[in-house]
């Protein structure tokens, strides 16, 4: 099992990472900050894989515990769903020394985090991240939100865990194609911020699922988010730079509809373009290019978005068709494992770019004809 500390003001917080851990470690962190109660907040499909798992372990060890089960899916990250949360609690007398637990992927972290946030003006929670992103991304840094209908993640607050306890065992019934896109933003950390970590990656396949290079993997993506976290926790600056793919990747996910490619893999396909760009604005050399393009490509699904014209284009990147600024803030590297904001980036370059990127890499991603 590995071991990382988050330190920010006041509010520091520890990760492990290890294998059929958490019984023991969920209960040492709940002793020994005295808690009675803990709700355990879940979706329907991990309550149907692993009913009532923690709950059940947990009351045997001494606490007072229930189970509350949202419905699954990125649909039901919404204030209406959030008020099923404050609901629960209340007609089972939470109060503010009340614990959650959110046992899921990133939708259930992001609302049980959210709702232990604003619940009597904040309880204490624990993260449970039981998909690869949540991992390595949502469970570690405090963002919190839920979507409103005119946009993702518009309604949100900052909301440190108490802890955070990843046990990859949960990652065995996880379907394939989710932890491949959660694959992409554990690689993403070694792209942008440490080389090491992307040349561990290089040395092995992510399938089959290995525990003991996964929890390795695992823990040094962690740590490049907890160090990003540490320096910028509210994205005035450094935090930007996780952004990394998300141009191209928000554009896949909102041209093709919701739902047809996963956040991962839009953004896999984003970092590749983002590599692309950097190596033909000549800030990235072409070793360092080509080894990148390698490890990637053989990841990546096949996108096929409908047409798509510059307007159109220029309107999905600035998220608002009568928008007057042509530019945008994009996320390039500067050499394997560092990166760099490039301010005001033209719409109408990245356009050019994408392009010749489309010429360059057909089965990675293509227009419908
Ligand atoms: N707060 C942040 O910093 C942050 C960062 C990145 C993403 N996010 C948010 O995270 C969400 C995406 O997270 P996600 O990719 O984990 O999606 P998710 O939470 O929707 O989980 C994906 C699917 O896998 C299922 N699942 C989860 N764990 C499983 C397991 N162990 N076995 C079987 N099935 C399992 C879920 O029920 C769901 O159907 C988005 O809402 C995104 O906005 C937040
Ligand atoms: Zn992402």
């Amino acid at each position: 099992m590995q071991e990382l500390t988050v330190n920010l003001p006041g509010r520091s917080y520890q990760i492990t990472i290890g294998t059929n851990h958490w019984s023991a470690s969920l209960t040492k962190i709940l002793q020994e900050r005295n808690a009675r109660q803990v709700v355990v907040v879940t979706n329907d499909a991990l309550q149907r894989l692993y009913p009532d798992l923690l709950a059940t372990e947990l009351q045997q060890n001494g606490f007072e515990t229930a189970t509350c089960v949202i419905p699954d899916g990125e649909q039901h990250k919404t204030l209406a769903d959030l008020t099923s949360i404050y609901d629960f609690l209340l007609e089972r007398s939470a109060n503010r020394k009340t614990w959650l637990i959110a046992f899921g992927g990133g939708v259930i972290g992001d609302m049980t985090g959210f709702a232990a946030g604003t619940f009597m003006r904040g309880i204490p929670f624990v993260q449970v991240p039981t998909t690869l992103l949540a991992n390595v991304d949502s469970s570690v840094g405090g963002k919190t939100a839920v979507n409103h209908p005119l946009g993702k993640n518009m309604i949100g607050v900052f909301k440190q865990p108490e802890y955070v306890c990843i046990d990859l065992e949960f990652l065995k019934t996880l379907p394939i194609r989710e932890l491949r896109a959660g694959y992409f933003e554990l690689a993403k950390h070694g792209l942008i911020h440490d080389r090491s970590l992307f040349e561990f990656l290089q040395q092995q396949t992510l399938e089959p699922l290995d525990f003991e290079f996964l929890e390795e993997a695992v823990t040094r993506s962690c740590d490049v988010k907890r160090r990003v976290v540490e320096e910028d926790e509210h994205e005035t600056g450094l935090r930007a730079t996780l952004n990394f793919g998300h141009t191209l990747g928000h554009l896949i996910e909102t041209h093709a509809g919701y739902g047809q490619w996963l956040h991962g893999e839009a953004v896999g396909t984003g970092m590749l373009f983002a590599t692309y760009v950097s190596w033909q604005e000549g800030h990235l050399t072409e070793e360092n290019y080509q080894r990148i393009r390698d490890f990637l490509l053989p990841l990546l699904p096949e996108v096929t978005l409908p047409q798509l014209d510059a307007m159109a284009f220029r309107a999905l990147l600035l998220h608002d068709k009568k928008a007057e600024n042509q530019a945008v803030n994009f996320i390039l590297l500067r050499s394997l494992g560092e990166c760099f904001i490039q301010r005001q980036m033209s719409v109408e370059t990245l356009w050019e770019h994408f392009g010749r990127f489309l010429e360059t890499f057909p089965r990675a991603c293509r227009l419908a004809a």
